[in-house]
């Protein structure tokens, strides 16, 4: 099990995330390694069709995710500049909350320089480069998906700040990670660690679970647990609305987030198999 990127505050003043940049060193990756990206690149996107929100699979393939192996972050951030503005950058593990949302205000997405065990696909003890480029990176490649995050990042970076970043996690949470939308009269997956979870993504849409209407409010005031299965999901009425309403929330919104209390308890736990491919 392991902690969110964007879990407890850890807010510093002029966040330096540059330090937490390492080299992808791509040449490193085996051949073993390679064919566990390509094993599960190829079951998730089988598995995603007709569940995923559209701009996910036209920002696979314009990023040439369809090309066998671990991408090249190089490669993958020149087609993902050409798109959206953004890059990708290499880091060891998880980045504290503050350095994170430094990141995604200045439009860098971080990418896990390591893949999991092939033995065990659906196991993972933090995000690794599959659950990061796989399920986040797509969508980044969609304008209002890419200001979105941008926002996500300036917000978060205020929060944190002002002692609030719990606030921005929640929303990040339950709408890029585990959120679902609505697409032409149906349920699709949003978030991304729905989207690279072959457990999750189906649960999230079949299973009898709660499916409220995501509003700002009531996902900043719930609480998540990042171990199991989520217990419930929020639904944004479309892509396009969710990202337009969470750009436009600014410090002012912050503060009347923060006074939308008292948080509630988190849900019950859910039952997961023997894994946790939960990742954020
Ligand atoms: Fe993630």
């Amino acid at each position: 099990m392991f902690e969110p990127k964007i879990s407890a505050a850890n807010a510093t003043a002029t966040p330096d995330w540059q330090r937490y940049l390492v080299a992808q060193d791509w040449h490193r990756f085996t051949q073993a390694d390679h064919r566990t990206w390509d094993r599960l690149n190829e079951r998730q996107v089988r598995l995603l069709d007709g569940r995923i929100v559209s701009p996910f699979l036209a920002g696979w393939k314009r990023l040439g995710l369809y090309e066998p192996g671990i991408p090249e972050l190089e490669r993958l951030s020149d087609r993902l500049e050409a798109a959206t503005g953004w890059r990708c950058v290499s880091v060891a593990g998880i980045v504290p909350d503050a350095e994170f949302f430094a990141m995604l205000s200045d439009k860098r997405f971080p990418v896990g320089n390591f893949i999991r065990d092939g033995r065990h696909l659906d196991y993972l003890e933090e995000p690794d480069c599959f659950h990061d480029i796989f399920g986040h990176v797509p969508l980044i490649a969609y304008q209002p998906m890419a200001r979105l995050m941008e926002a996500m990042g300036n917000l978060g970076m205020a929060a944190c700040a002002a002692g609030h970043g719990d606030i921005i996690s929640r929303l990040y949470w339950y709408t890029v990670e585990f959120g679902l939308v609505r697409e032409r009269g149906q349920t699709r997956i949003l978030g991304a660690g729905l989207a690279s979870s072959f457990g999750e993504a189906r649960r999230s849409l079949e299973d009898d679970v709660p499916r409220p209407l995501f509003t700002v409010e009531e996902a900043a005031a719930t609480p998540y647990e990042n171990d199991h299965f989520q217990p419930m999901y929020f639904v944004s009425s479309a892509l396009d609305d969710v990202a337009a309403e969470l750009e436009a929330l600014d410090p002012d919104a912050l503060s009347r987030l923060a006074a939308y209390r008292p948080i509630k308890k988190p849900a019950a736990a859910a039952p997961s198999d023997s894994t946790n491919d939960s990742a954020t």
